[in-house]
């Protein structure tokens, strides 16, 4: 991003919401929600502008999970480690995608087509063990499919 857009972009927000209590949050919020991630170059220009210490802006945005550090993945797998895919080896499948793509949950991958996260239930116990990939269910997953799924998805790039 050049420094001039940045500069803008943030000066914006802080007009918004400057006089606002806890406008540090909204702000990152804003930004979050618009980029899919808080970008390092607009967290200093933000430091800047609200004269607040960058270690005290990281602070928050790894306080709370909703902000991310990292731009996020083309496609989001979620794998449900809820107590009936747990059961049924979901535990299993989750390890088969880390190991197939080199991420721990919460990361994405290093090209920035997939990312990984684990989820408490997907609301389809029936078919467990599940996973999700762009909100489209994958049901009675098994190991051994791991692979075909997530190619089919590379092959579309
Ligand atoms: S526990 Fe996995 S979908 Fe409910």
């Amino acid at each position: 991003m050049e420094k001039e857009s940045i500069r803008y972009e943030i000066k914006g927000l802080v007009d918004k919401w400057k006089d606002k209590e806890g406008n540090l949050i909204m702000i990152l919020h804003e930004i979050q929600n618009h980029h899919g991630y808080v970008p390092r170059e607009l967290a200093l220009e933000l430091s800047a502008m609200l004269d607040v210490p960058l270690a005290r802006i990281y602070e928050v945005i790894t306080f709370y999970n909703f902000f991310k550090l990292h731009p996020p993945g083309k496609h989001k797998i979620a794998v449900c480690l809820g107590t009936a895919c747990y059961l049924k080896g979901s535990s299993e499948i989750l390890k088969e995608i880390k190991n197939i793509l080199h991420v721990e949950e919460g990361q994405t991958t290093k090209d920035g087509l997939f990312h990984l996260e684990m989820v408490r239930c997907l609301g389809c116990c029936g078919l467990a063990p599940v996973m999700q990939i762009d909100g489209k269910i994958y049901g009675k997953v098994k190991k051994s499919e791991i692979m075909e799924i997530l190619s089919a998805y590379v092959k579309e790039e």
